[in-house]
Protein backbone atom coordinates (compact mmCIF):
# COMPACT_ATOMS: atom_id res chain seq x y z
CA UNK A 1 0.00 0.00 0.00
CA UNK A 2 1.20 3.34 -0.87
CA UNK A 3 -1.23 5.10 0.78
CA UNK A 4 -1.59 7.46 -2.37
CA UNK A 5 -5.60 8.18 -3.38
CA UNK A 6 -6.43 6.44 -6.34
CA UNK A 7 -8.52 8.30 -8.64
CA UNK A 8 -10.85 6.80 -11.93
CA UNK A 9 -9.46 8.99 -14.61
CA UNK A 10 -12.63 11.58 -16.11
CA UNK A 11 -11.10 12.01 -19.76
CA UNK A 12 -11.21 9.47 -22.57
CA UNK A 13 -8.74 9.99 -24.35
CA UNK A 14 -10.24 6.69 -26.37
CA UNK A 15 -13.34 5.59 -28.38
CA UNK A 16 -15.82 6.60 -25.94
CA UNK A 17 -17.84 3.68 -24.40
CA UNK A 18 -21.38 3.95 -24.27
CA UNK A 19 -22.51 5.17 -21.13
CA UNK A 20 -19.88 7.37 -20.80
CA UNK A 21 -20.64 11.31 -21.02
CA UNK A 22 -21.18 12.68 -24.73
CA UNK A 23 -21.72 16.11 -25.92
CA UNK A 24 -23.90 17.27 -29.11
CA UNK A 25 -24.34 15.28 -31.81
CA UNK A 26 -28.02 14.92 -31.39
CA UNK A 27 -28.51 15.87 -35.24
CA UNK A 28 -26.12 13.54 -36.71
CA UNK A 29 -27.03 10.61 -34.32
CA UNK A 30 -31.27 11.07 -35.81
CA UNK A 31 -29.15 11.31 -39.58
CA UNK A 32 -27.60 7.84 -38.96
CA UNK A 33 -30.10 6.05 -37.27
CA UNK A 34 -32.92 7.02 -39.99
CA UNK A 35 -30.11 5.94 -42.56
CA UNK A 36 -30.16 2.52 -40.78
CA UNK A 37 -33.35 1.82 -40.45
CA UNK A 38 -33.80 3.09 -44.65
CA UNK A 39 -30.98 0.38 -45.22
CA UNK A 40 -29.20 3.74 -46.72
CA UNK A 41 -25.19 3.72 -46.79
CA UNK A 42 -23.17 6.88 -45.42
CA UNK A 43 -19.73 7.90 -46.13
CA UNK A 44 -19.06 9.95 -42.47
CA UNK A 45 -15.92 11.71 -42.84
CA UNK A 46 -14.40 14.14 -40.22
CA UNK A 47 -10.80 15.16 -39.44
CA UNK A 48 -9.22 12.92 -36.74
CA UNK A 49 -10.46 12.73 -33.68
CA UNK A 50 -13.95 14.52 -34.12
CA UNK A 51 -15.42 11.73 -32.36
CA UNK A 52 -16.90 9.71 -35.68
CA UNK A 53 -15.88 5.68 -33.91
CA UNK A 54 -17.60 7.33 -30.86
CA UNK A 55 -21.07 7.89 -32.55
CA UNK A 56 -21.09 5.76 -34.39
CA UNK A 57 -21.16 2.94 -31.36
CA UNK A 58 -23.54 4.78 -30.20
CA UNK A 59 -25.97 4.69 -33.11
CA UNK A 60 -25.02 0.94 -33.52
CA UNK A 61 -26.20 0.75 -29.27
CA UNK A 62 -29.09 1.96 -30.13
CA UNK A 63 -29.99 0.12 -33.56
CA UNK A 64 -29.56 -3.22 -31.28
CA UNK A 65 -31.74 -2.16 -28.90
CA UNK A 66 -34.41 -2.12 -31.38
CA UNK A 67 -33.58 -5.76 -33.12
CA UNK A 68 -30.79 -4.58 -35.61
CA UNK A 69 -27.82 -6.60 -36.27
CA UNK A 70 -25.27 -4.30 -35.92
CA UNK A 71 -21.05 -5.38 -36.98
CA UNK A 72 -18.20 -3.09 -36.47
CA UNK A 73 -15.00 -3.64 -38.63
CA UNK A 74 -11.87 -1.92 -38.27
CA UNK A 75 -9.31 -1.86 -41.11
CA UNK A 76 -6.90 0.56 -39.98
CA UNK A 77 -4.77 -2.08 -39.36
CA UNK A 78 -5.12 -3.45 -42.53
CA UNK A 79 -2.54 -3.53 -45.33
CA UNK A 80 -3.48 -6.08 -48.21
CA UNK A 81 -6.67 -7.72 -48.95
CA UNK A 82 -6.51 -10.97 -47.43
CA UNK A 83 -5.91 -8.51 -43.90
CA UNK A 84 -9.53 -7.08 -45.29
CA UNK A 85 -10.93 -10.71 -45.28
CA UNK A 86 -9.76 -11.42 -42.26
CA UNK A 87 -11.02 -8.30 -40.66
CA UNK A 88 -14.64 -8.97 -41.77
CA UNK A 89 -14.31 -12.22 -40.65
CA UNK A 90 -13.50 -11.23 -37.50
CA UNK A 91 -16.20 -8.96 -37.44
CA UNK A 92 -19.20 -11.41 -37.95
CA UNK A 93 -17.39 -13.81 -35.48
CA UNK A 94 -16.78 -11.33 -32.65
CA UNK A 95 -20.59 -10.74 -33.11
CA UNK A 96 -21.88 -14.79 -33.44
CA UNK A 97 -19.80 -15.51 -30.11
CA UNK A 98 -22.43 -13.85 -28.22
CA UNK A 99 -24.51 -16.66 -28.70
CA UNK A 100 -23.85 -20.63 -29.05
CA UNK A 101 -26.41 -21.36 -31.65
CA UNK A 102 -25.79 -18.01 -33.79
CA UNK A 103 -21.72 -19.36 -33.42
CA UNK A 104 -22.75 -22.40 -35.21
CA UNK A 105 -24.11 -20.99 -38.11
CA UNK A 106 -21.80 -18.41 -38.88
CA UNK A 107 -19.21 -21.70 -38.87
CA UNK A 108 -21.13 -23.46 -41.14
CA UNK A 109 -21.31 -20.57 -43.30
CA UNK A 110 -17.48 -19.26 -42.78
CA UNK A 111 -15.96 -22.67 -43.93
CA UNK A 112 -12.71 -20.71 -44.60
CA UNK A 113 -12.51 -19.11 -41.01
CA UNK A 114 -12.48 -20.85 -37.02
CA UNK A 115 -12.49 -18.63 -34.72
CA UNK A 116 -9.79 -18.52 -31.78
CA UNK A 117 -10.42 -17.54 -28.45
CA UNK A 118 -7.53 -17.17 -25.78
CA UNK A 119 -8.02 -15.87 -22.29
CA UNK A 120 -7.20 -12.24 -21.84
CA UNK A 121 -7.38 -9.87 -18.75
CA UNK A 122 -8.12 -6.94 -20.71
CA UNK A 123 -10.94 -7.78 -23.09
CA UNK A 124 -14.51 -7.32 -21.69
CA UNK A 125 -15.50 -10.47 -20.88
CA UNK A 126 -11.49 -11.96 -20.08
CA UNK A 127 -11.91 -13.21 -23.77
CA UNK A 128 -10.50 -11.92 -26.85
CA UNK A 129 -10.90 -13.51 -30.33
CA UNK A 130 -9.39 -13.41 -33.62
CA UNK A 131 -9.55 -15.92 -36.74
CA UNK A 132 -7.69 -18.42 -38.44
CA UNK A 133 -7.55 -19.32 -42.11
CA UNK A 134 -8.29 -22.96 -42.57
CA UNK A 135 -8.56 -23.05 -46.40
CA UNK A 136 -6.00 -22.80 -49.09
CA UNK A 137 -7.24 -19.64 -50.50
CA UNK A 138 -5.75 -16.34 -51.14
CA UNK A 139 -5.45 -13.06 -52.40
CA UNK A 140 -8.88 -11.92 -54.31
CA UNK A 141 -10.85 -15.31 -53.83
CA UNK A 142 -10.01 -15.30 -50.68
CA UNK A 143 -11.65 -11.71 -50.13
CA UNK A 144 -14.54 -13.19 -52.95
CA UNK A 145 -15.20 -16.35 -50.89
CA UNK A 146 -15.87 -14.52 -47.67
CA UNK A 147 -18.32 -12.11 -48.70
CA UNK A 148 -20.07 -15.05 -50.90
CA UNK A 149 -20.31 -16.81 -46.97
CA UNK A 150 -21.42 -13.26 -45.46
CA UNK A 151 -23.98 -12.58 -48.41
CA UNK A 152 -25.28 -16.24 -47.11
CA UNK A 153 -25.41 -15.14 -43.59
CA UNK A 154 -27.50 -11.60 -44.94
CA UNK A 155 -29.83 -13.49 -46.81
CA UNK A 156 -32.05 -14.53 -43.75
CA UNK A 157 -34.63 -11.20 -44.81
CA UNK A 158 -35.82 -11.17 -41.25
CA UNK A 159 -32.76 -9.30 -40.07
CA UNK A 160 -31.80 -6.08 -40.76
CA UNK A 161 -28.04 -5.02 -40.13
CA UNK A 162 -26.15 -2.48 -39.71
CA UNK A 163 -22.41 -2.27 -40.82
CA UNK A 164 -19.41 -0.09 -39.68
CA UNK A 165 -16.38 -0.13 -41.91
CA UNK A 166 -13.99 1.91 -40.12
CA UNK A 167 -10.89 3.62 -41.59
CA UNK A 168 -12.38 2.69 -45.04
CA UNK A 169 -9.81 4.66 -47.02
CA UNK A 170 -7.09 2.12 -45.97
CA UNK A 171 -8.10 0.20 -48.86
CA UNK A 172 -7.30 2.82 -51.38
CA UNK A 173 -3.76 2.36 -50.20
CA UNK A 174 -3.52 -1.15 -51.12
CA UNK A 175 -1.40 -2.51 -54.17
CA UNK A 176 -4.57 -3.85 -55.72
CA UNK A 177 -6.74 -1.52 -53.95
CA UNK A 178 -9.69 -0.80 -56.64
CA UNK A 179 -10.18 -4.46 -57.01
CA UNK A 180 -10.80 -4.52 -53.70
CA UNK A 181 -13.28 -1.91 -53.89
CA UNK A 182 -14.69 -4.03 -56.89
CA UNK A 183 -15.61 -6.86 -55.10
CA UNK A 184 -16.98 -5.17 -51.72
CA UNK A 185 -19.09 -3.08 -53.80
CA UNK A 186 -20.24 -6.13 -56.09
CA UNK A 187 -21.48 -8.02 -52.85
CA UNK A 188 -22.83 -5.05 -51.14
CA UNK A 189 -25.01 -3.65 -53.91
CA UNK A 190 -27.59 -6.77 -53.43
CA UNK A 191 -27.63 -6.71 -50.18
CA UNK A 192 -31.28 -5.47 -49.76
CA UNK A 193 -31.53 -5.58 -45.65
CA UNK A 194 -28.37 -3.78 -44.95
CA UNK A 195 -26.69 -0.30 -44.34
CA UNK A 196 -23.27 0.78 -44.58
CA UNK A 197 -21.38 3.43 -42.32
CA UNK A 198 -17.99 3.71 -43.94
CA UNK A 199 -16.08 5.89 -41.99
CA UNK A 200 -12.57 7.86 -42.64
CA UNK A 201 -10.70 10.58 -41.74
CA UNK A 202 -8.86 11.46 -45.22
CA UNK A 203 -11.51 13.84 -46.99
CA UNK A 204 -9.23 13.73 -50.25
CA UNK A 205 -9.22 9.66 -50.69
CA UNK A 206 -12.19 9.01 -49.19
CA UNK A 207 -13.95 11.32 -51.27
CA UNK A 208 -12.38 10.03 -54.49
CA UNK A 209 -13.31 7.00 -53.85
CA UNK A 210 -17.29 7.80 -53.52
CA UNK A 211 -17.59 10.71 -56.37
CA UNK A 212 -15.34 9.70 -58.93
CA UNK A 213 -16.88 8.01 -61.78
CA UNK A 214 -14.52 5.41 -62.47
CA UNK A 215 -15.03 3.94 -58.77
CA UNK A 216 -16.91 0.78 -57.69
CA UNK A 217 -18.54 3.39 -54.97
CA UNK A 218 -19.19 6.15 -57.31
CA UNK A 219 -22.87 7.71 -55.83
CA UNK A 220 -23.19 4.84 -53.82
CA UNK A 221 -23.51 6.31 -50.54
CA UNK A 222 -24.85 9.52 -48.67
CA UNK A 223 -22.50 12.10 -47.70
CA UNK A 224 -22.32 13.08 -43.81
CA UNK A 225 -19.68 15.41 -42.60
CA UNK A 226 -18.69 15.61 -38.51
CA UNK A 227 -18.62 19.34 -37.85
CA UNK A 228 -15.94 20.12 -35.33
CA UNK A 229 -17.70 19.76 -31.62
CA UNK A 230 -18.79 23.29 -30.22
CA UNK A 231 -17.08 24.35 -26.91
N1 LIG B 1 -19.64 13.71 -28.45
C1 LIG B 1 -18.55 13.63 -27.68
N2 LIG B 1 -18.53 14.14 -26.42
C2 LIG B 1 -17.42 14.09 -25.66
N3 LIG B 1 -16.26 13.54 -26.06
C3 LIG B 1 -16.21 12.99 -27.29
C4 LIG B 1 -17.34 13.01 -28.16
N4 LIG B 1 -16.98 12.39 -29.32
C5 LIG B 1 -15.71 12.01 -29.16
N5 LIG B 1 -15.23 12.37 -27.96
C6 LIG B 1 -13.84 12.14 -27.51
O1 LIG B 1 -13.00 12.60 -28.56
C7 LIG B 1 -11.93 11.71 -28.80
C8 LIG B 1 -11.95 11.22 -30.24
O2 LIG B 1 -13.10 10.43 -30.48
P1 LIG B 1 -13.14 9.26 -31.57
O3 LIG B 1 -12.03 8.32 -31.37
O4 LIG B 1 -14.53 8.76 -31.55
O5 LIG B 1 -12.86 10.15 -32.89
P2 LIG B 1 -12.54 9.69 -34.37
O6 LIG B 1 -13.07 10.77 -35.25
O7 LIG B 1 -13.03 8.31 -34.58
O8 LIG B 1 -10.96 9.74 -34.37
P3 LIG B 1 -9.91 8.98 -35.35
O9 LIG B 1 -10.00 9.65 -36.69
O10 LIG B 1 -8.62 9.18 -34.66
O11 LIG B 1 -10.35 7.54 -35.40
C9 LIG B 1 -12.09 10.56 -27.81
O12 LIG B 1 -11.23 10.80 -26.72
C10 LIG B 1 -13.51 10.65 -27.37
O13 LIG B 1 -13.62 10.22 -26.04
MG1 LIG C 1 -12.08 6.55 -35.21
Amino acid sequence: MTGRATMTNPFYLRVLPVDAPFCGREKEFDALLSHAHSNTSVVLYSPRRYGKTSLVKRVQHQLEQEGFIALYIDISDASSVEDVASLIARGIYSFASKEESLLRKVMGVFKSWRPVFSSDPSATGGVSMTVQLVSQNTGMSLLEETMDSFDQLLQDKNEQFNIVIDEFQEIAGFRDGGKVEAILRKHIQHQSNCSYFFLGSRRRILSDMFNQKDRPFYKSSVNLELPVLAE
